[in-house]
């Protein structure tokens, strides 16, 4: 069994805040990208990596990585994104050579995922599941509204959904590669994740413990913890 994976890092980072692409915004001097590339590669499973990088920015990408050390045992592949994750993670999977059975999507924004979550998640495909998200159950009560027609109005709640059936879902998630790309194939609704696609095709997804140090690098506070997590590590 041979596993890629397939970093979308074409996004703008709009709710960063000005400022380059967010996956090349720096973490302790390094960019968010490569801590990304080096958190997939540290596990022995991947021996491919394709980053799908910002539309005019894939040379600016190839030499980044070929500037900072990766592990030996993984090929890199630099294709440039499009205007929608969906389509950005689409455009890395044309890219995808034969050959690999077990495809992981992980985003660019999750720089830090813990080796030993990465190996879960392919460890469950590999086990048989067709798709596989790492997960949390919730810190905050969530509630269901009717979106405000004016920004800023009082919204109506609608609907309080029991949090201890609800999980935040983070990346890589790993699937069986013929039903990812079957799942991009046929689905063209916009959605936020790759387990939904397959959600949407019928096939079972199932979820994995996920990890506090996945999280999304979305807004200007998370670049802190970030930096955080990364000084108690000593990087
Ligand atoms: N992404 C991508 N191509 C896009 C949009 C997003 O490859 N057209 C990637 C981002 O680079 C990121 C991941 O998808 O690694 C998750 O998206 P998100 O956190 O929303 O990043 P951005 O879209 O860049 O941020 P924002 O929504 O705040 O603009
Ligand atoms: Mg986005």
């Amino acid at each position: 069994s041979r596993t890629a994976a397939v970093i979308p890092a074409a996004g703008r980072g709009v709710r960063l805040g000005p400022g380059a692409p967010k996956a090349l915004r720096t973490l302790n001097g390094t960019p968010m990208l490569i801590h990304a590339v080096r958190a997939l590669a540290a596990s022995r499973a991947v021996s491919l990596v394709v980053v799908v990088a910002p539309p005019d920015g894939a040379a600016e990408v190839k030499s980044l990585l070929d500037a900072h050390a990766l592990p030996e045992r993984t090929d890199f592949l630099v294709v440039p994104g499009g205007a929608s994750r969906q389509e950005s993670v689409r455009l890395g999977l044309d890219a995808l050579p034969p050959g690999y059975d077990v495809v992981l999507v992980h985003d660019a924004a999750r720089p830090l995922v813990p080796v030993d979550t990465v190996d879960a998640v392919i460890e469950a495909v590999r086990a048989g599941a067709k798709a596989v998200v790492p997960a949390l159950p919730l810190a905050d009560t969530v509630k269901e509204v009717e979106p405000a027609r004016t920004p800023g109005e009082p919204e109506p709640v609608l609907a309080t959904p029991e949090r201890s059936r609800l999980r935040a879902v983070q990346t890589p998630q790993g699937f069986d590669r013929d039903t990812l790309l079957r799942a991009h194939e046929t689905v063209t609704d916009n959605v936020t994740d790759d387990a939904s696609m397959v959600e949407q095709l019928g096939e079972p997804v199932v979820v994995v413990p996920g990890h506090e140090e996945a999280f999304k690098v979305t807004r200007p506070l998370d670049l802190v913890l970030a930096e955080a997590v990364l000084a108690r590590r000593r990087l």
